[in-house]
């Protein structure tokens, strides 16, 4: 009986809640989930195309695992996720090895699609559905204290750049009450905290309920679970989500806001619906709702014709926000998209130029505010030993910051701790225990 399967997943959360769903499927269709390769009678990988480097390293991947399909003839080889959309033919027919390809709305075929995989033939599903969220299946988890949970689907912003809507097709909101009903599962099992996800998770609508309803509904499951979400598009940031947020302890003070670039004329041509004054506002106005919210942000350098100007743009607004932290990249044409038809023109060398100054700014401010915590008292989830030292716990804030602090009797994994930070790097916070706390 072949059914051990291995799934290694990359990308973004939303990939990563993914995976969990296909083990759901494939669990209730007998298959064993085994945590490495080696023993595996089915091996899929989860994939990304968001950038021209994610989708390098699956090609790379791939290439490894062509010897192991040598060594054990009948193995199963599949892409899931978005590679699957964009480049079925060429995973297909140049990269032979492979004998599965689905895409992200096509999990439940999986089974059967293995099965025609097992027979010899190539099991392929890569349609994109208007309609489907998975509703009524439950992802398969290990016991833990963090769960992902994707409360929608897809995206229809189409920014220029960017080749999410050609992935994983419309926008789509799971129903609040299945999320509702996954949240106090989790709870019953102990978890701690559960982050909602959607590429832009705050236009969430299920049927006129919006994302500050879901949030509030979340948030009252269980006050001693925390909620975190992610991504928030600034078109969406309403102020009834602000006062939901402010309004709740156990809602992160913590809003993922990517901006993109700080160039109005850049921002227009990527599509992003905002201006760099409109975002400013935004930002403002979400610290006085919300005190001592944080933000992080996502950049991009090198976008078609942006100039010397724009990108200094940029560097003022990342100096006017002050991010605790942000994902930086730089600009990859993607296929399909609006901007692949715009001139890569920016070079190479000037974008990774770019790209350094905006990482050097980036990490000069989140030191200067993780320095200006010390002397301040935290409350942290403990999610377990330090990466560095057993003797030590590591756990993080609610504006998601790692703080590190020597173990002691009184508290173990899973519960809030109060900790005095007393020292500070660009990326961890250390501190003194003080008591065990609620949140
Ligand atoms: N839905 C989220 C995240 C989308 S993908 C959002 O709207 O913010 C995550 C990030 O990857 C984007 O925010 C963007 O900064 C970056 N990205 C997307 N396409 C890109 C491309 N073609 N080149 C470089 N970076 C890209
Ligand atoms: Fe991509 Fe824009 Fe949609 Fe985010 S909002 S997933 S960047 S198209
Ligand atoms: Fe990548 Fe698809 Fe997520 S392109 S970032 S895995 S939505």
């Amino acid at each position: 009986m072949k059914n051990r399967i291995y799934i290694e997943t990359y990308g973004c959360q939303m990939n990563l809640a993914d995976t969990e769903l296909v083990q759901g499927i494939l669990n209730n269709n007998g298959y064993t989930i085994s945590k490495d390769a080696d023993n595996a009678d089915v091996i899929l990988l989860n994939t990304c195309s968001v950038r021209d480097n994610a989708e390098q390293k699956i090609y790379h991947r791939l290439d490894h695992l062509k010897k192991f399909k040598k060594e054990r003839s009948g193995a199963v080889i599949g892409i899931l996720g978005c590679m699957a959309e964009r480049l079925r033919r060429n995973l297909i027919e140049e990269k032979k090895i492979v004998d599965l390809v689905v895409g992200p709305d096509e999990y439940r075929r999986l089974p059967e699609l293995l099965d025609v995989a097992f027979g010899g033939e190539k099991g392929i599903g890569v349609k994109l559905s208007r309609t489907e969220t998975y509703d009524d299946i439950t992802p398969y988890r290990e016991d833990g204290l963090s769960a992902w949970i994707s409360a929608m689907r897809g995206c229809d912003k189409f920014c220029t750049f960017c080749v999410v809507p050609f992935t994983r097709g419309r926008e789509r909101s799971r129903s609040l009450l299945s999320i509702i009903e996954e949240i106090e599962k989790l709870s019953s099992r102990g978890f701690r905290e559960v982050t909602l996800l959607g590429q832009n998770v705050n236009s969430y609508n299920d049927n006129g309920k919006d994302f500050a309803d879901l949030l509030a509904s979340a948030a009252e499951v269980d006050r001693s679970i925390r909620i975190r979400f992610t991504t928030s598009h600034p078109q969406d940031l309403s102020d009834k989500l602000l006062h939901t947020i402010a309004g709740h302890s156990n809602i992160c003070n913590y809003i993922h806001l990517p901006v993109q670039s700080g160039s109005n004329r850049i921002l227009s041509l990527m599509n992003r619906t905002y201006t760099v004054e409109h975002y400013l506002e935004l930002i403002d106005k979400a610290r006085k709702i919300i005190p001592g919210v944080s933000f992080s942000t996502d950049i991009i350098s090198g976008f078609p014709t942006e100039t010397i100007e724009d990108h200094l743009l940029t560097l003022d607004v990342m100096q006017k926000v002050r991010y605790d932290g942000a994902y930086m990249f730089k600009y990859s044409p993607r296929e399909g998209t609006k901007a692949y038809q715009m001139n890569d023109d920016v070079p190479e060398e000037t974008k990774s130029k770019r790209l350094n100054e905006i990482i050097e700014i980036q990490q000069r401010i989140s030191n200067e505010i993780n320095q200006s915590l010390i002397g301040t008292e935290e409350i942290i989830l403990i999610e377990g030993e330090s990466k560095k030292s057993e003797l030590f716990y590591a756990g993080r804030t609610d504006t998601n910051k790692v703080v590190v602090f020597r173990k002691n009797e009184n508290v173990k994994e899973g519960d809030y701790a109060l900790i005095k930070i007393n020292r500070a790097t660009s990326a961890t916070l250390f501190g003194d225990f003080i008591s065990r706390t609620n949140l």
